[in-house]
């Protein structure tokens, strides 16, 4: 599937972004199955947490962008486009900013809930995940 993908003659502009993004997609499926969280274009958010003895945090950009405009986090929430860019820690989620904004709760489920947001691999550095073969969580 993968040759015969990569021989194919490249369509032009938008076609071949969206073909090799349903790709990635396609191959981070197979090689993940349906038990992790991580996927193609998440955000690992690892400032603090293994020095404090947490699991880096992971932000599922794409599951959260297909829920919410732009704004609401980029503008409303201040956050800055920038993986690692942001200096969240959890006082300031429980005082209701970045991810308090929305994980309170109310919109969706609260701060409690340590073990879905901390799910990285530990060790692993700040960065958008963009590569299909390495893996993010155990
Ligand atoms: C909604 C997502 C989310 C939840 C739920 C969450 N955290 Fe965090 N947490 C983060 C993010 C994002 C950071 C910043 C990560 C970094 O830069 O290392 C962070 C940072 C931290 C840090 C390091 C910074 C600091 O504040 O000391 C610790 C420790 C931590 N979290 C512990 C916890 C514990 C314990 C829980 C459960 C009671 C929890 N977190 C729940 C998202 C979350
Ligand atoms: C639910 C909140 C949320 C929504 C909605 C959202 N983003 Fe983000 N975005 C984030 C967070 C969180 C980060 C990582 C910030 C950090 O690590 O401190 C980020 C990071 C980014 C980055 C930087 C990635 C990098 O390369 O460092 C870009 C670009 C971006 N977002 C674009 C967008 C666009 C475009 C949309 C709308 C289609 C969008 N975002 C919607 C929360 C959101
Ligand atoms: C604009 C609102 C909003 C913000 C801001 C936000 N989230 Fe979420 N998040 C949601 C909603 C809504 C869900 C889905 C809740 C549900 O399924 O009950 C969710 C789900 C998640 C999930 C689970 C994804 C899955 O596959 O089920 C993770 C992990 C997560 N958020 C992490 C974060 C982290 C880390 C941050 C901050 C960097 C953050 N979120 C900021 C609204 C938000």
């Amino acid at each position: 599937m993968r040759r015969e993908f990569l021989g194919s003659k490249p369509a032009p502009g938008r076609s071949l972004g969206l073909l090799r993004m349903a790709f990635l997609l396609g191959m981070a499926c197979l090689l993940w199955g349906g038990d992790v969280l991580a996927e193609y274009g998440d955000i690992v958010i690892n400032n603090y947490s293994d020095k404090a003895g947490m699991r880096p945090a992971i932000f599922p950009h794409w599951f959260h962008r297909i829920r919410f405009r732009c704004k609401v986090c980029h503008a409303d929430l201040g956050f800055k486009f920038k993986a690692g860019g942001n200096e969240i820690n959890m006082l300031k989620i429980i005082d209701g900013q970045f991810c308090g904004g929305c994980h309170n709760g109310e919109v969706a489920w609260s701060v409690e809930n340590c073990d879905i947001c901390h799910s990285g691999k530990p060790n692993t550095p700040t960065q958008v995940h963009g590569n299909t073969i390495q893996k993010l969580v155990k």
